[in-house]
């Protein structure tokens, strides 16, 4: 494989990376994806690479998926839970940090509940910082693998039109692939009750809809993404059945549309809730294609920076 390098030395959001960084991350994954599905699944760019995981925030494909891309790339591995740390005895996140760090760390994979932590410890150590998710702020990879899962099956993303559509205001899914998706030149409508959709949201350049037919109807690929009930901590719609009546899709709609149709969840799914188990489980989902592209996509984000150390 060709070193080429990222502008970057760490993946704190997509907002200020630039468009060559993320073909070239795709451009890799796409090897990687091969790599992936060959019988022996590993190869030893990363040996003697330590990489720390630090999950301050529940997460299960996320926190797997970095762990297995890891491991294909041979680095040493360590994992860090913040429910079962001395976090809970009061240490700051600088400290915990700064100890796992002098174990020699050269990569950290970041989850954190407060928007801007990636951004600090960038500022404050000295490895390479991988943002896996900063409260309600940003998640590159899942867009990166987002986007690259939906250049898969509908090829160049110029002019292609997805709709983000449930909970926008808590979701840095929806902000990650609303920078992400502009940048490769797609149209986006975000799609969801008022309460749910930012007023910030106009500056982005998106189309904003409160109408899911209609916005089912005009887009190409549908990301639907999970009401963040965690977040909420006041009540942006009267009642789970309300929501469900509608925002929640169900197959009869998707049949009724009479064009094709991609429909996409980044996960956790709840089933009855913003979509019914025949849509995630129909022909038109793509959801566990975008669970194999995760590992191939994180594979060559940790592979490019990998590259760049020292
Ligand atoms: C997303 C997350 O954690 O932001 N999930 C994920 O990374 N697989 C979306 C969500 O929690 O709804």
């Amino acid at each position: 494989m060709t070193i080429s390098q990222l502008s970057t030395n760490h993946l704190l959001g997509i907002e200020h990376l630039q468009k060559a960084d993320i073909e070239k991350i795709f451009a890799t994954a796409e090897q990687f994806l091969e790599v992936i599905n060959r019988p022996i699944k590993k190869v030893p760019s990363l040996r003697d690479v330590t990489i720390a995981n630090l999950f301050f925030e529940n997460s299960t494909r996320t926190k797997l998926s970095f762990q297995l891309a890891e491991k294909r790339l041979s680095a040493d591995v360590i994992n860090f839970s913040a429910s079962s740390s001395s976090v809970n005895k009061g240490e700051t996140l600088l400290d915990t940090v700064n100890n796992i760090l002098s174990m020699k760390v050269d990569m950290v994979v970041i989850r954190h509940p407060s928007p801007g932590v990636p951004h600090y410890l960038s500022k404050h150590i000295q490895a390479h910082i991988i943002n896996a998710g900063d409260g309600t702020h940003e998640h590159p990879t899942q867009a990166l693998l987002d986007a690259f899962s939906m250049r898969q099956t509908l090829g160049d993303l110029r002019g292609k039109k997805i709709a983000l559509i449930g909970d926008i205001l808590h979701s840095r899914v929806a902000l990650s692939n609303i920078f992400c998706l502009k940048k490769l030149g797609a149209h986006i409508e975000v799609c969801g009750p008022p309460t749910l959709i930012p007023k910030y949201i106009d500056s982005l350049g998106v189309r904003i809809s409160y109408d899911l037919r209609s916005t089912l109807a005009w887009c190409d690929v549908a990301n639907v993404l999970r009401i963040q009930l965690e977040r909420q901590d006041q009540r942006f719609f009267p009642s789970l059945r309300e929501y469900i009546r509608y925002y929640g899709i169900h197959l009869e709609m998707l049949n009724q549309l009479d064009k094709p149709i991609v429909i996409m969840h980044p996960g956790p799914i709840n089933r009855g809730i913003e979509l019914t188990s025949d849509v995630a489980d129909s022909s038109h989902s793509i959801i566990l294609d975008q669970v194999q592209n995760g590992v191939a996509v994180r594979m060559a984000v940790l592979y490019l920076l990998g590259t760049q150390l020292h």
